[in-house]
């Protein structure tokens, strides 16, 4: 095809116009989004403002897949929606504005919630001997968190001693398959380390406490043996007043 100057810069004209009556609707977010992911701290609050394309029409929102309920008079034309406080649950959410009568026309946000790890504080654990110990710490945080554990003060080394360490980023564990007190007993500390919120920790007092209760036992059977000697004197004085009464 071959046009003139004019008449292309006019078909250009026209196609701009024709782009703009069937353009998208569009969405602003406070704070601003980059690339369409906007990043907000836990418990902030996050506006998003869509606007219908010339011609206007009725607004709809949708947080995923669900349907967002809005008040009249903030359907038509400019719509505004506000999420406050910002969740965890909220972290990787989409939200999407579209025309109700044409859901080709719809403009999205996705939320990227960051959050620091939300643990401290020391727990007691007492496990008996040679049976298996778990310590376990919510690991979840965005951005992700490194995990180390401590034991008394000093990074454990988890070749030797018989530990298992995981972590699959909403619970880090410390496993201890055989507890021997000798080796075990003493302070744990699960240290999380966040590129922006630093460093968080939880710790464990682990006690071990004996295999079997030796004493309780050798009550018990000091108790039976009493019971059963009475038992035994009484049938043998019984016995001898029931011989004396015969005769
Ligand atoms: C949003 O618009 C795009 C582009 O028109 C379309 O492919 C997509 O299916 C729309 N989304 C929904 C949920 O209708
Ligand atoms: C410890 O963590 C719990 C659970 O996240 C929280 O409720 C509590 O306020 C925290 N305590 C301190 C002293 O930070």
């Amino acid at each position: 095809m071959n046009m003139k100057e004019p008449e292309r810069l006019f078909l250009i004209t026209l196609l701009f116009c024709w782009v703009d009556e069937t353009a998208a609707v569009t969405v602003h977010s406070d704070p601003a989004g980059d690339g369409g992911v906007v990043q907000i701290e836990l418990e902030a609050t996050v506006s998003f403002t869509c606007l219908a394309p010339s011609g206007g029409g009725e607004l709809q929102w949708f947080r995923n897949k669900a349907l967002v309920d809005l008040k009249e008079g903030n359907r038509e034309e400019r719509s505004h929606l506000c999420v406050w406080p910002v969740t965890r649950e909220d972290n990787g959410a989409i939200f999407r504005c579209q025309l109700k009568n044409d859901a080709s026309v719809n403009s999205s946000v996705q939320l990227e919630v960051l959050y620091a790890p939300q643990l401290n504080g020391t727990e007691q654990v007492s496990v008996k001997e040679e049976s298996e110990a778990e310590l376990s710490c919510d690991s979840r945080a965005n951005p992700p968190v490194t995990v180390v554990w401590r034991f008394e003060g000093r990074m454990l080394d988890l070749s030797s001693g018989g530990y298992i360490a995981t972590n699959n980023g909403v619970t880090a564990r410390l496993t201890i398959p055989k507890v021997i007190r000798a080796n075990h007993q003493g302070l744990y500390t699960c240290v999380l380390d966040s590129d922006i919120y630093g460093q968080r920790m939880k710790s464990f007092q682990l006690s071990v406490d004996d295999k079997t209760m030796k004493f309780p036992l050798e009550a018990i059977i000091a108790g039976l043996v009493v019971v059963l000697c009475t038992a035994a004197l009484a049938v043998v004085s019984r016995w001898k007043r029931i011989v004396k009464c015969c005769k």
